[in-house]
């Protein structure tokens, strides 16, 4: 079955509303898991709101995430860099492994 690779982040304390939905419109049959990845700001990770929405519809999530800075409102200035995203393409690659 197929893995999800789900990006998302914080905005105000939460995730998007339609990464909810998103989630909501899943088939198990189809996602064999998800593997969340973000670019929050200041908090570190959206694994347990991801996991909670993931939960409803029977889907496991993968306790390995990958998260690094993202910029906002001039903090973090030019996160993701090109560090990142080759921390990013490293830990997808771990996975697959
Ligand atoms: C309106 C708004 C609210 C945000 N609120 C939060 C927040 O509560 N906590 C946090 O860590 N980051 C917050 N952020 C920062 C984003 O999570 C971060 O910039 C992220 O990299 C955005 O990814 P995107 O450009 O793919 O949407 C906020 C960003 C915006 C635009």
């Amino acid at each position: 079955m197929d893995i999800l690779f789900l990006g998302n982040s914080y905005y105000a304390f939460s995730i998007d509303p339609e990464v909810r939905k998103f989630i909501a419109s899943l088939d198990k049959k189809m996602v064999g898991k998800i593997v969340n990845f973000g670019s929050a700001a200041m908090l570190n990770s959206t694994y347990k709101k991801v996991k909670a929405e993931a939960d409803r519809v029977g889907i496991p999530i993968d306790e390995r995430e990958f998260h690094c800075k993202g910029e906002f409102k001039g903090i973090h200035k030019g996160k993701p860099d090109e560090e990142d995203c080759k921390a990013a393409a490293e830990f997808a690659k771990s996975i697959l492994r």
